[in-house]
């Protein structure tokens, strides 16, 4: 079973890796947890972001063939809570600089029963308005230099459906190398 909104059967890997400079485990007492790109403010995920988040899945279009109940939606939202204490990074709200509105959940993000020994995911799901613009992009790319500059990652994969084009563009833009096809269960 997998917990994460990013895999439909069946699914495209693709991955990056990264040479940090840090260790994980290394201290975090220092480490940034909010990032700002030229448009977005990127911030961990707060307990209020669990309405913005089920408001999110509500759109079909955003949802794509992913079964989304609200209890998964629920589970997605702690989840997201829970890695930035467990992990000391997880998945950002992304909020648009310039009016300050919520436009969706990026970032990092433990992909829970992944087969790999390799589970920290970049993912991304924005409001349907904010498509088209780079958003997603420049988001990826700067979870990406967190998990690796900040964190030490070694390796950060993303996953999607093998059909989903424009979320496999955006790995191919943040830089991430295609690695194969799986067959997946979500149930
Ligand atoms: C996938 C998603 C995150 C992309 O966000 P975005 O901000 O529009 O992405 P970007 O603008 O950075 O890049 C999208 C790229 O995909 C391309 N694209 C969009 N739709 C496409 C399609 N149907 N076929 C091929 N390419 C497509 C765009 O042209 C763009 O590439 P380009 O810059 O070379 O022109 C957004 O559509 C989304 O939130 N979808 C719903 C949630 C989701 O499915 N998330 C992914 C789960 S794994």
């Amino acid at each position: 079973m997998f917990n994460t909104p990013c895999l439909t059967s069946p699914a495209a890997a693709h991955t990056l890796r990264g040479g940090g400079a840090l260790k994980r485990g290394t201290t975090d007492m220092d480490r940034r947890r909010e990032v700002a790109t030229d448009r977005l403010l990127l911030r961990p995920w707060r307990e209020g972001d669990g309405v913005e988040l089920q408001r999110l899945f509500s759109d079909a279009a955003v949802r794509g063939e992913r079964h989304m109940p609200s209890a998964r939606i629920a589970r997605l939202h702690e989840g997201s809570l829970q890695q930035w204490h467990t992990n000391g990074f997880g998945p950002w709200a992304a909020i648009d600089k310039a009016t300050g509105s919520w436009i969706g959940r990026v970032g990092l993000d433990e992909l829970e029963g992944w087969p790999g020994a390799d589970r920290i995911e970049v993912g991304f799901e924005l409001h349907a308005a904010w498509w088209g613009r780079g958003l997603a992009t420049e988001a990826a790319r700067v979870a990406l230099a967190f998990g690796f500059e900040q964190h030490g990652l070694d390796r950060i994969i993303s996953v999607t459906a093998a059909a989903h084009a424009a979320a496999r563009r955006v790995m191919e833009k943040a830089g991430l190398t295609y690695q194969g096809h799986a067959l997946l269960d979500e149930s």
